[in-house]
């Protein structure tokens, strides 16, 4: 029987969480480096998609969750950047497109300058780093096609079940080992909870959607007010931390490129596509699960 959907980057944090949400029935997902179980190898620099797309119904969407995904990583290697996020990237998803699949691509709040904050999808873009400079080359490239399509801005995505590699893992990583935690106060975003983010994918495909949408959280916090949220629910777990530093963006001098300060999103698109039933979790929900996911050991909290 044929398939409806592929995951591409299946393994991946955002993957993993679309995988959960679709359940392993009807949906194909793929791997590259990480040895998991029901998912497929795909190497999106020297594979070809068109053996796997042929498993798939007409119409089904291809999610395009692969690339290079750290800021820092593109601006030190641009062309290797670009082999991936933008030329791959666009043959695997003219792949999809002539395959009469939908192809899904998942993008940053940071295609915008950040001076403005609150961005609607109709917002001039004004990229300040390589990394968004790649993701808004490929959402051109989608507009310029023409076909049925999906563009998601994500903010920073966040979760409860500290996967390596997240913002609040490698902040509670830092608290056991009492070392001195920096947080900007001048950068806002609208973070996300994975699958919440996961639930408005799976609620834009159901429901037929096109076209860009922004996919952030109900609220626009600074990292530093975040991190206070996260200590308020479990503080109490780390006696001897020392007190965050509050920061501006600019003593981080340790990133290469700039980045946009109020990269804030404004999801009026998304709530009137969804509806009103539709809430997500606000970062005080998820703090509070990270506290009672540390208490008994769940998720990843066993194996740090
Ligand atoms: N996480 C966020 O907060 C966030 C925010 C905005 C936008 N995004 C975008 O969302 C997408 C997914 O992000 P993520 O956080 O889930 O990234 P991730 O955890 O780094 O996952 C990336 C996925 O791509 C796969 N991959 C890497 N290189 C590949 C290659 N050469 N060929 C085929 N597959 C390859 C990885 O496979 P293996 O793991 O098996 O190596 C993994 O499944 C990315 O495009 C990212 O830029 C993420």
């Amino acid at each position: 029987m044929l398939a409806d959907r592929l995951i591409v980057g299946a393994s991946g944090f955002l993957g993993s969480a679309i995988m959960r949400k679709f359940g392993p029935k009807g949906t194909i997902g793929t791997t590259y480096s990480k040895v998991s179980e029901g998912l497929l190898k795909f190497d999106a620099l020297n594979d070809d998609l068109r053996p796997i797309l042929r498993e798939l119904k007409v119409g089904a969407p291809v999610i395009f969750l692969f690339g290079m995904t750290k800021i820092d990583d593109c601006a030190r290697d641009i062309n290797k950047s670009r082999r991936i996020n933008v030329e791959a990237a666009i043959r695997h998803i003219d792949s999809a497109l002539s395959a009469k699949c939908k192809p899904v691509f998942i993008s940053t709040d940071a295609v915008f300058d950040g001076r403005k904050g609150d961005y609607q999808e109709t917002d001039e873009t004004g990229p300040l780093h390589q990394y968004a400079r790649q993701k808004l080359e490929v959402e051109e490239y989608l507009e310029s096609v023409g076909a049925s399509h999906l563009v998601l801005r994500l903010p920073k995505v966040v979760s409860a079940l500290a996967e390596k590699g997240t913002l609040f893992r490698g902040w509670i990583e830092a608290l056991e080992r009492s070392e001195e935690i920096r947080c900007a106060e001048d950068q806002i975003f609208s973070p996300i909870e994975v699958g919440d983010f996961a639930e408005c994918v799976g609620a834009l495909l159901e429901n037929g959607l096109t076209g860009t949408f922004h996919i952030g959280g109900p609220e626009n916090l600074s990292r530093a007010d975040l991190y206070d949220q996260l200590i308020e629910k479990i503080g109490n777990e780390f006696p001897n931390r020392r007190t965050m530093v509050r920061c501006n963006f600019e003593e981080f001098y340790e990133v290469i490129e700039d980045r946009p300060l109020n990269c804030s999103l404004n999801c009026d698109r998304l709530k009137l596509a969804l509806g009103d039933h539709f809430r997500l979790k606000s970062m005080r929900d998820v703090c509070v699960e990270i506290a009672s996911n540390l208490r008994s050991k769940n998720g990843c909290f066993g194996s740090m």
